[in-house]
């Protein structure tokens, strides 16, 4: 692809994937490479800019990393990153140390002052908070370079070699503590590196269907799609790219929300392809009766889901290409070096065997989140596709507690679409990363009309998050709760009794299996 390009050189800090994505929403296609990449390497992408990231060593010491010094003189602008920003001081000649004191160790919102005549900091304000998170101190500022920005306590919060095209702060500007952070961001990929802001999801999407054309050629496809957001707009850009060359296969195991599986053939409809949906309900719920451990479901079900594809895929024959929906999260957090790797991730590396394929294509590989929603959006995906939230490959069968049936499923399904129903009707849904209905296995006593019920008790559950490692409760509105609740009692028989589940995450999951 022809895109302008910038380098976010990976030193293990844990802000290095919003880097990148900061750099996108400025409209500059960047990666992520580890700090072990050759140079050699690095000059042959041919970036305009390259970032140096934070990460958790300190400079002087022996085995931190470091990089080649022949960056610094091939010409190529740097912006670095607290630890970037000290690394470029220590190989350039500075000198950096262990903060002494506890005032030279920052950490936390820091009123800071901007010399705006900088680059970095032009049109921008004077005085703002930015997110410092150190414990080293640059005690020489090495030759060349001015002080752009002090805070109270230090004297060197940014440094700049305007001439060479060297910047280096000592805060994050890529969280969103720090003010005017991505307009930092913006202002080195523009003022200092000449981006054109080449990156648009209209363009992405042109030269991806020309590229996966390219590589397929007259091959045959194959695709799992599961009905989540990636897999659905791997999908849509495969069919736009080679139509009926593409299989997508879509294994409705019966434990989707109400309507989805309607939902999503209902998108595929446009595209001329091969759109195999297997109704493979009564053969998961055989599977699944009586079984009440949530970990056995879990295997069941990935363990039935591979049998249902293989056969299909069976069918279909011997095929060129597997296609998956890895993102570009899923590749950083793979490892692309050893200071990156968080968890490996099952989408990448792990070819499955159970399929004929001489290649795996994976055309989101470099898309964020965020992005490919966007390129959803590009290629006409409904809305409600396209920003659906996050749900667990094992569906319904992980939110009925306990032993799974079709009435159980079917009551959750009902109740599940009201809570969403109001939720979205009250404009709740911008404010929460995930909610959804559970139904308990407990029965309870109630009263409606005159009579005594004994039924069902449902759990709600709606949480914010940004990693879905930690998450805490919604303060859903009391008077929206109070609307569900009477609508769900009323319209779904079968349930008596709505709790809300007030615990964050940990020390709860976010599921309740
Ligand atoms: P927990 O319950 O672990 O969930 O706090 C964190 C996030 O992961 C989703 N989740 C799953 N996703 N397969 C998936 O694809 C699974 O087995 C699975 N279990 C949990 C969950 O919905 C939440 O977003």
């Amino acid at each position: 692809m022809e895109h302008q390009l910038v380098i976010v050189l990976d030193f293990g800090g844990q802000y290095n994937q919003l880097i990148a994505r900061r750099v996108r929403e400025c409209g500059v296609y960047c990666e992520v490479k580890p700090y072990t990449t050759p140079l050699a390497e690095l000059k042959a992408m041919h970036p305009i800019g390259i970032i140096f990231t934070g990460g958790p060593n300190s400079v002087y010491l022996e085995d931190s990393p470091k990089v080649d010094g022949e960056i610094f003189t091939w010409g190529v602008p740097i912006l670095g990153i607290c630890y970037g920003c000290q690394l470029m001081a220590h190989t350039l000649g500075g000198e950096v140390t262990e903060a002494q004191d506890d005032a030279a160790r920052e950490y936390g919102k820091t009123v800071t002052y901007y010399d705006t005549s900088c680059k970095l900091f032009r049109d921008l304000p004077e005085r703002g908070i930015s997110w410092m998170s150190h414990g080293d101190y640059m005690a020489k500022v090495p030759e060349g370079f001015a002080l752009t920005a002090h805070s109270d306590n230090c004297p060197n919060v940014a440094i700049a070699d305007e001439k060479r095209g060297f910047y280096g702060v000592q805060y994050h500007p890529e969280v969103n503590h720090t003010e005017h952070g991505t307009d930092m961001i913006r202002n080195f990929l523009y003022e200092v590196c000449h981006a054109a802001g080449d990156w648009t999801m209209e363009d992405y999407k042109r030269t991806a269907v020309a590229a996966i054309r390219e590589k397929v050629g007259g091959g045959k496809v194959l695709l799992a799609l599961s009905g989540g957001v990636d897999s659905s707009v791997a999908a849509a850009l495969l069919a736009e790219a080679v139509g009926e060359q593409l299989t997508c296969v879509f294994v409705d195991h019966g434990l989707m929300r109400k309507n989805e599986g309607d939902e999503v053939e209902a998108a595929f409809s446009k595209w001329t392809m091969n759109f195999v949906r297997v109704d493979a309900e009564e053969r998961f719920l055989g599977k699944l009766a009586g079984v009440t451990e949530p970990e056995r479901k879990r295997k069941i079900i990935g363990e039935e889901f591979i049998r249902v594809f293989e056969e299909e895929a069976k069918k279909i024959g011997t095929v060129d290409f597997l296609a998956q929906g890895t993102i570009y999260p899923d590749v950083i957090e793979s490892g692309t070096g050893d200071a990156a790797v968080i968890k490996s991730h099952h989408n990448v590396g792990g070819l499955p065997d159970y399929v004929d394929f001489k290649e795996i294509i994976e055309p989101l590989r470099l898309l964020f989140k965020d992005e490919v929603r966007q390129l959803g959006r590009e290629l006409s995906l409904p809305e409600y596709l396209v920003m659906r939230q996050p749900f667990p490959g094992p569906g319904l069968a992980i939110r009925v507690i306990g032993d799974l049936t079709k009435e159980k499923l079917d009551l959750l399904r009902e109740a599940d679409a009201i809570f969403r129903e109001e939720i979205a009707l009250a404009g709740e849904d911008k404010n929460l990363n995930q909610y959804f209905a559970v139904l308990t296995n407990t029965r309870s006593v109630g009263v409606m009309g005159d009579g005594r019920t004994y039924d069902y008790t449902l759990a709600l559950r709606a949480v914010t998050t940004s990693d879905f490692m930690t998450a805490d409760w919604a303060r859903i509105p009391y008077d929206l709760l109070d609307r569900i609740s009477t609508r769900i009692v009323n319209e779904v028989q079968g349930i008596n009794r709505i709790c809300y589940d007030i615990t964050s995450k940990p020390p709860a999951t976010i599921e309740w299996e």
